[in-house]
């Protein structure tokens, strides 16, 4: 059975750090509302002219380093982001034209927060399918560009980043000793597309706009929708909690992802956190987690890693991968 491995991870943050304490200059809240509430301690923005092909592109150079390949051997490109730099062209052309062939295929996902899942869920079917051997797989958003930074509901929840991922074809047995991907799991609810959404778009206003959610809502869905696809992944494969080395969540609130470790009983001591260093980087968040926890030593090769996510649409999955 062909397996998507991933071969090597990368990650990229701006370099300047906006921390709550900044932002009490700028809307009415404060630290410690922010702190209690989501766990975000201070967020990274991207410079000015700073894109989000730009963000894509050094993580990308850092996963394809970590996998010992060059760009010439990437098959496939699919960025998963919400803030192209453009309405069109994909961002992934713009990767693309940066560091691989010409005239392989590249295209963007967009399915918010959960864009990583959706877009390894595609990736790991163009593996299995025979039509992509080595896929370069991004997550990048420049949120901080449809932020109303007078909205202090949200403006305090965002930041700008990207990961990346090299994913390999191998031969597995079929089974969940197998490295690779084992599993992917997606949804969709569009009739929760006015709970997180943006206020315009190339149909509509033919601006930009901006982030605009129902917080509590969100919140109140991301619980129960991520705690059943975190279970839908066990139950496919058959395997218990106790299997999980690491689970590496979609990063938008500190207490979303202690409740899911908690209906799990999970071990909090096995969740990746970086809701606190990076803030909500949408598409980019479970990469740069991953990137997080290999870099620093815990994600260990043979780790069994749950990925879930959970964004606007409601689009929410899962993927279960031994590193
Ligand atoms: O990545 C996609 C998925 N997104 C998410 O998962 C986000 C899900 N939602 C959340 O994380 C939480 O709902 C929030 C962090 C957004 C908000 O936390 P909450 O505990 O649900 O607070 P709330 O929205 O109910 O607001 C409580 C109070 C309100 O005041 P009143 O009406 O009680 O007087 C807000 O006006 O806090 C006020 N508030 C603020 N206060 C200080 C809202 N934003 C702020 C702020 N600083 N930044």
């Amino acid at each position: 059975m062909r397996r998507s491995v991933i071969a090597g991870t990368g990650s990229y943050l701006p370099a300047k750090i906006l921390t709550n304490h900044d932002l009490a200059k700028m809307v009415d809240t404060s630290d410690e509302w922010i702190v209690e509430r989501s766990g975000i301690r201070q967020r990274h923005i991207a410079a000015d002219g700073e894109k989000t092909s730009d963000l894509a592109i050094a993580a990308a150079h850092k996963a394809l380093a970590a996998a010992g390949i060059k760009g010439a051997d990437i098959d496939l490109i699919v960025v998963a982001t919400a803030t192209p730099d453009q309405t069109f062209p994909a961002t992934a052309a713009r990767v693309q034209a940066a560091l691989a062939r010409p005239g392989i295929p590249s295209f963007d996902v967009q399915a918010v927060c959960s864009g990583f899942v959706y877009g390894l869920a595609t990736a790991d079917n163009f593996i299995k399918a025979g039509q992509a051997n080595t896929v370069l797989l991004i997550g990048a958003e420049v949120f901080s560009r449809i932020l109303d930074w007078k909205d202090r509901a949200t403006c305090v929840l965002f930041g700008d980043g990207a990961g990346a991922v090299v994913l390999k074809a191998a031969d597995g047995k079929g089974t969940p000793a197998d490295q690779g991907v084992l599993s992917t799991h997606l949804h969709s609810d569009g009739r929760h597309h006015d709970m997180l959404y943006v206020d315009g778009g190339p149909s509509t206003t033919q601006l930009a706009g901006h982030i605009r959610m129902k917080g509590k809502e969100v919140f109140r869905h991301a619980v129960v929708n991520l705690a059943a696809t975190v279970e839908e992944a066990l139950a496919a494969n058959a395997l218990p909690v106790s299997a999980i080395d690491w689970l590496v969540p979609h990063q938008a609130n500190r207490r979303i992802l202690d409740s899911t470790a908690d209906k799990l009983g999970l071990d909090p001591s096995k969740v990746v956190i970086t809701v606190d260093k990076h803030a909500n980087t949408s598409a980019a968040s479970i990469p740069l987690a991953l990137d997080t926890a290999v870099g620093d030593g815990r994600i260990k090769r043979g780790d069994l890693l749950l990925l879930e996510a959970m964004g606007g649409g409601f689009t929410w999955g899962s993927a279960l991968v031994r590193f």
